[in-house]
């Protein structure tokens, strides 16, 4: 019949109904809205890991560490063995890094907190937007500034549907979707317009598209 995330939404809506017709004010506030929203999200994370020091300063690209950003649905974290290839050598006394050494000693992968995180009932795929030029930057910000990495946008469906009903602003050359200090040589806009039309760019604004 329906997919789950329209009984979710009926429910909602029937929980609201209810709270209105009982007359209790400020009902709204109870239909609490879950973190994917929040703005600014930033937890504390098990090493304190910068990626202003390793993305910004050294300059490394996003899918030395983010390697799977460009072939699948999701974006995984680097696994330890990463962080090793120069933290065998590199600052090896660093109480900071301990987490890491441990980790790295006991095969048990280090417990990063997730940030940004879509409700299930939402489909999201990083190829798709990456291999169509959408640089990290539209979503994520300037992560390479950040010595600790916040969620910037709201990631709820009208940011969505504003980007796919208009993308030409968002989309630029794919070779630079991971450098995100990109200074377009000319008016970006025109630039996105012609990619979009060349590459056929169409992203879904059907409810299908996102809701599977
Ligand atoms: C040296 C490895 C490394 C590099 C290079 C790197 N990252 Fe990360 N990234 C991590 C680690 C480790 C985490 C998990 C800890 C954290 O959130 O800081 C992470 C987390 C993230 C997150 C948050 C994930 C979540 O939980 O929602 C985003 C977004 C992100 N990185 C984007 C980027 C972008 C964009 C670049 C390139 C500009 C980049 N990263 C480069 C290692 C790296
Ligand atoms: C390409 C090499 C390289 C990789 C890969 C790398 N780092 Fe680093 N990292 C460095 C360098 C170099 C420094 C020290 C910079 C300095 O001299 O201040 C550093 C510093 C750090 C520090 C600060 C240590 C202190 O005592 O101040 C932490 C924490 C850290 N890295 C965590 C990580 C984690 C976690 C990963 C894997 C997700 C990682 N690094 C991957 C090169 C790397
Ligand atoms: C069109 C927006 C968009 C773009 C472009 C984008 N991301 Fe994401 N990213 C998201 C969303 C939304 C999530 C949460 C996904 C979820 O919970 O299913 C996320 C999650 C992540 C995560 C956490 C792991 C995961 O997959 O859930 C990492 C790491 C990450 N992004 C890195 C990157 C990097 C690196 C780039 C650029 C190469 C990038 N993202 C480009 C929207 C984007
Ligand atoms: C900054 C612009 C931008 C934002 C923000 C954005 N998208 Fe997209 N999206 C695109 C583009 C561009 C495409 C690629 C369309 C194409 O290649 O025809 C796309 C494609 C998609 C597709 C189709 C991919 C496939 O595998 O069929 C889905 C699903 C999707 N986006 C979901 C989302 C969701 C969910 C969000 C919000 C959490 C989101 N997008 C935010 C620009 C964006
Ligand atoms: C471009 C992707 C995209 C499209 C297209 C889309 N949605 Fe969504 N939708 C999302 C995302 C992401 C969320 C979760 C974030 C939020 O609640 O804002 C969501 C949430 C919802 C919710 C739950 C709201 C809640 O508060 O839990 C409903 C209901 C919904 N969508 C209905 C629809 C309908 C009906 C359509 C077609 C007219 C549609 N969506 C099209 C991305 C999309």
């Amino acid at each position: 019949m329906f997919p789950k995330w329209t009984n979710k939404a009926v429910k909602i809506g029937l929980l609201f109904f209810a709270l209105a017709g009982a007359g209790v004010a400020g009902a709204a506030g109870l239909v609490h809205q879950p973190s994917f929203t929040d703005v600014g999200y930033s937890p504390e994370q098990p090493v304190p890991f910068s990626h202003k020091l390793h993305a910004g300063d050294m300059g490394m690209d996003c899918r030395f560490c983010h390697t799977s950003v460009e072939q699948s649905a999701v974006s995984s974290v680097p696994p330890t063995q990463t962080c090793m290839v120069c933290h065998t050598r590199v600052r090896t006394d660093s109480k900071l890094l301990l987490p890491v050494r441990e980790s790295f000693a006991s095969g048990k992968p280090v417990e990063w907190v997730k940030i940004h995180k879509l409700p299930d009932f939402a489909y999201f795929n990083h190829k798709a937007h990456v291999s169509s030029g959408v640089s990290c930057v539209s979503c994520h910000g300037r992560v390479d500034q950040m010595q600790e990495v916040a969620q910037v946008q709201p990631l709820n469906m009208s940011w969505c549907l504003d980007c796919h009903r208009n993308p030409a602003p968002n989309i630029r050359p794919k070779e630079f979707v991971t450098k995100l200090d990109w200074v377009p040589p000319r008016d970006p806009v025109e630039i996105g317009r012609e990619l979009v039309k060349a590459n056929k760019i169409n992203p879904p604004v059907n409810c299908g598209g996102c809701h599977r």
